[in-house]
């Protein structure tokens, strides 16, 4: 936590972005859980054209409550995209708390509070599967696997201390991402997730991770894919050879 910054307070209104493609079942009873755990807070649902109507209802809940927003898309841009114009819009309004959310119901909104709490101690809070207290409900093995190799893999490459890098539920303060370079995070896919934690830590603001339970969606499906592997693949090994270079040239003093 940088010096003499006014940490989170529970009055500080806050905006869950919730990113869609396809989540048309699922949106209505999330976003009902969602205001049953926490009143106050705000919801940005952010839809990339969804040919299942997704952005339609998200239109029709959010004429009948104010605390509901939409940021329709014209094409499907990955989730990196589609979180980048959700933190901008945000951030362009009075927003001190900035959430990221599966629209799916993988993420338990019940889980929100305590991420908030957390936010007091801490720049971002990340809600993560693999520290103590964490769990996986119905995840197919090979999706764990994939998951547990990506952050070994980004440990290893990166050399920081995060057991669950590539966790989708977070909640940033604002001057995070205020600070940030959002405008050339090119991450297009779940490495997104990856680059943001990565630039995170490296502009010295502090990360926690909070245990929670990420149970597989019900309906509907993922939309994980052989690219969006690849790409996080090459990204985080573009950034780890990056790293080391720099520990060289300051080793050789240049
Ligand atoms: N707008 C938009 N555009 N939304 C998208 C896109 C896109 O291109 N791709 C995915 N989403 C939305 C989905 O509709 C869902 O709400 C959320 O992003 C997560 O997508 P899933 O496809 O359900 O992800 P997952 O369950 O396979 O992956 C989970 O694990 C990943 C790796 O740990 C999620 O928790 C990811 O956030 C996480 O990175
Ligand atoms: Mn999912």
């Amino acid at each position: 936590m940088a010096e003499g910054t006014q940490r989170r307070d529970e009055t500080d209104p806050v905006l869950v972005i919730i990113p869609t493609y396809n989540e048309r079942e699922n949106l209505t009873p999330l976003l009902r859980r969602l205001h049953a755990a926490l009143p106050q807070v705000h919801v940005l649902v952010v839809d990339d054209g969804s040919p299942d109507g997704t952005g339609e209802l998200a239109d029709e809940l959010a004429a009948a409550d104010e605390r509901i927003n939409v940021l329709h898309r014209t094409e499907k841009a990955g989730l990196g995209a589609a979180y980048i114009a959700g933190f901008r819009w945000g951030l362009a309004r009075d927003y001190r708390t900035l959430v990221e959310m599966d629209a799916d119901g993988s993420h338990a909104p019940e889980d929100l509070p305590r991420l908030l709490d957390a936010l007091g101690d801490a720049d971002l809070v990340i809600g993560s599967r693999y520290v103590p207290g964490g769990a996986l409900v119905n995840w197919p093995l090979r999706r764990e696997v994939l998951s547990r190799g990506a952050n070994l893999y980004s440990r290893i490459l990166l050399g920081v201390g995060v057991n669950d890098i590539t966790a989708g539920f977070r909640a940033y303060r604002r001057e995070v991402l205020g600070k940030l370079d959002l405008h050339d995070v090119a991450s297009a896919g779940y490495c997104f997730q990856i680059d943001l934690t990565w630039r995170t830590i490296q502009a010295g603001f502090d990360v926690v991770e909070v245990p929670i339970t990420f149970t597989e969606r019900e309906i509907g499906e993922s939309k994980m894919s052989g690219d969006i592997v690849r790409e996080a693949a090459l990204r985080v090994a573009v950034w780890g050879l990056r790293r080391r270079a720099g520990q060289l040239r300051r080793l050789l003093g240049r």
